[in-house]
């Protein structure tokens, strides 16, 4: 049973390594990643524009947004090419048997 601020967002075998997909909630959607068999969650919308970020593609462990082709760090959330300069909010990952959770504070 997840505690209640564990948000579940896929299944392991949902998102292959590489990977990327949005997660729709009401307060805003997140974006989860799966870097080399390890997950991660961002915010999904990009802080530079209204882009979601699961639309964008994994190139060496940063998110290049499929607007203007700004990027960030999937890891730290900091923003690693213009023209992105705020860093996008990251959340701490539970993956329990193949349910994968981002813990909401
Ligand atoms: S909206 Fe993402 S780089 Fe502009």
């Amino acid at each position: 049973m997840p505690d209640a601020n564990m948000l579940f967002l896929c299944k392991t075998s949902d998102l292959s390594p590489g990977a990327v997909m949005q997660v729709e909630r009401p307060e805003g959607a997140l974006a989860v990643y799966n870097l080399d068999g390890k997950f991660y969650a961002t915010d999904d919308r990009c802080t530079h524009g209204l882009s979601s970020l699961a639309d964008g593609e994994i190139i060496d462990g940063e998110i290049e947004c499929s607007m203007h082709f700004g990027s960030f760090d999937i890891v730290t959330g900091q923003p690693r090419q213009s023209p992105c300069s705020v860093a996008l909010r990251t959340y701490p990952v539970e993956v329990r048997g193949d349910d994968v959770f981002a813990i909401i504070a």
